[in-house]
């Protein structure tokens, strides 16, 4: 019984492949569409991360400052603190207003980032301190 099965299957494929004409611009459809699929998933892979885009500034271009504190944070911060700075299970939600009353000074708040604090890792080592500005300006502005 189920080598007739394999024999009618094998019987259908034939017949359809012989009806060419038919068959071949289906095949280009399917192919397109895996590319364009693949294509968008790949964009939005390494694109984003979800992170908020800096808008564009007066100048009609986005603040480079902003755009390099964006990928620090979509890098090495948004694993914790969420890729919408909302927080996650590993770390808290970063609001702007609230870290501006907590932290007076912008050297406090860089000071918790490049030396951490207890399960938030210092960034001393990895983060230049101008790239530890960058990030905490596109939190505090961008986020
Ligand atoms: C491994 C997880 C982890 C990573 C990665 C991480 N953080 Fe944190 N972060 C934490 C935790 C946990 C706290 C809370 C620390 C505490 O006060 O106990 C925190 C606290 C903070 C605070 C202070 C928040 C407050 O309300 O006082 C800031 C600001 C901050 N992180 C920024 C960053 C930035 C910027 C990066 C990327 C350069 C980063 N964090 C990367 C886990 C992380």
């Amino acid at each position: 019984m189920a080598d007739g099965e394999a024999q009618f299957a094998m019987a259908s494929a034939v017949g359809a492949g012989s009806r060419t004409g038919g068959q071949r611009p289906l095949v280009m459809v399917a192919a397109w569409w895996l590319a364009v699929v693949l294509g968008a998933s790949l964009a939005a892979g390494c694109g984003s991360g979800d992170s908020p885009e800096v808008a564009a500034g007066p100048e009609g271009t986005p603040d480079p400052v902003l755009v390099a504190g964006r990928e620090v944070f979509i890098d090495r911060c948004a694993s914790c603190h969420g890729a919408g700075g909302g927080g996650t299970g590993d770390g808290p939600g970063l609001d702007a207003d609230r870290l501006r009353e907590k932290y007076a000074a912008h050297d406090e708040l860089a000071a918790v980032v490049a030396e951490g604090r207890n399960r938030m890792p210092g960034f001393a080592g990895l983060l230049t301190a101008d790239e530890i500005a960058a990030v905490l300006r596109y939190v505090n502005e961008v986020l």
